[in-house]
């Protein structure tokens, strides 16, 4: 069976001021009501009711909330800070038994066909069994930079589903990415990889051997408490910190992709957040307590209380108890920049 991994550790940074330290926008009620976790979990389910999350120490009673409220039995494996994703996918597949099939998947993406998505995701269990990291790549929509480009090249044989990866290039400067989709043939890296546990640990012992070793080292005697299995802190402390595309993916042959047809955001900008609902005739986005009137194209998230727009254009309106964002539209990758001024000035 299908084992899946959700990986919660994120930030999120550009959905300030929804996204905090506190509650990064995985947590977040999102939709609905629901946070993006819980959504993933709910989604998950299908493939397999008991779920392992790798998340923060801090963040283990809102991922604990998320187990509880999609109704899956999830255990949490907590780290005592952030190492990115290569050393939390490291720390998963020790855990594991060697032979499980482990499905990573982020914690805050919308993928609104759980049924397509189920069925994609068991597409590839004989390319991951046949020792691939497989990846699911969705049809490129502009030149973005903040996403892996996956080239994909020849089918893998006769009864096993998926492309073999000719290169995988991991956020690309504008340029690259514009020269990538003339170029065609590249897919976006969606970020979840369907991968045995002894695949993935060959695979970093081949590119980052330090990371493996770290890992290795901070799961040698876990300690579990309940549903809780905690790292040796110094062993995890010590691991670089780097992300699993470049630490891995930019490196290995054995990659698969499979072609994901559903509709996928990693909801990483107001603007996305925004096409999760639909727009009036004039463009407008409202959700919650928002109202508008001969306003154009302006997205307001009010939850809390009436926050009128009133003749605005390309605008985005965020209200939350404790800070109000209002942004140009065109400023919507900005966001991070204004949590980077208020770090700053404390
Ligand atoms: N447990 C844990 N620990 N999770 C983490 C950590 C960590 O230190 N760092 C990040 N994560 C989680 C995030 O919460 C998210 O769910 C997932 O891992 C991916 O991390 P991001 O930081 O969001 O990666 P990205 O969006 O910049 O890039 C990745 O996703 C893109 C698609 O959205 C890459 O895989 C790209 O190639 C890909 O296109
Ligand atoms: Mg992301």
């Amino acid at each position: 069976s299908i084992h899946p991994v959700v990986l919660c550790g994120g930030s999120g940074t550009r959905l300030w001021p929804l996204s905090r330290k506190a509650l990064p926008k995985q947590f977040a009620p999102l939709i609905d009501g629901k946070s993006l976790l819980q959504l993933t979990l709910e989604r998950l389910r299908e493939l397999n009711p008991a779920i392992c999350c790798v998340a923060s120490e801090d963040h283990r009673f809102l991922v604990q909330e998320a187990l509880d409220n999609a109704k899956v039995t999830g255990r949490q494996v907590l780290e005592p800070m952030a190492r990115n994703t290569a050393a939390a996918m490291a720390v998963a597949a020790l855990l594991a038994d060697a032979d499980d099939l482990l499905l990573f998947a982020p914690a805050d993406h919308h993928i609104p066909d759980a049924a397509l998505f189920a069925q994609t995701v068991r597409s590839g269990v004989a390319a991951a069994l046949a020792g691939n990291i497989v990846t699911f790549g969705v049809v490129p929509s502009f030149p973005s930079t903040a996403y892996g480009y996956i080239e994909s090249g020849a089918p893998l044989a006769d009864d096993v589903a998926g492309c073999t990866v000719m290169r995988f290039v991991e956020k690309p400067t504008a340029d690259v990415a514009q020269g990538l989709l003339l170029k065609g043939g590249y897919l976006w890296n969606a970020g979840i990889f369907l991968v045995q546990a002894r695949t993935l640990i060959e695979a970093l012992r081949q590119h980052a051997p330090d990371i493996l070793a770290a890992c290795q080292q901070a799961t040698a005697a876990p300690s579990t408490d309940g549903s809780f299995v905690r790292l040796n802190r110094d062993a995890f402390e010590a691991c670089r910190s780097e992300s699993i595309d470049y630490a891995v993916l930019e490196k290995h042959k054995q990659i698969a992709v499979i072609p994901f047809a559903g509709a996928w955001s990693d909801v990483g900008s107001w603007n996305a957040v925004a096409n999760l609902y639909p727009a009036d005739d004039a463009g407008n986005r409202l959700n919650g307590m928002a109202m508008a009137l001969d306003a154009r194209n302006t997205f307001v998230h009010a939850p809390l209380r009436p926050v009128v727009a009133l003749g605005t254009e390309d605008l985005i309106i965020v209200d939350t108890q404790d800070a109000v964002l209002v942004a140009s539209a065109s400023h919507a990758e900005q966001v991070k920049d204004v949590v980077a001024m208020l770090n700053r000035e404390g």
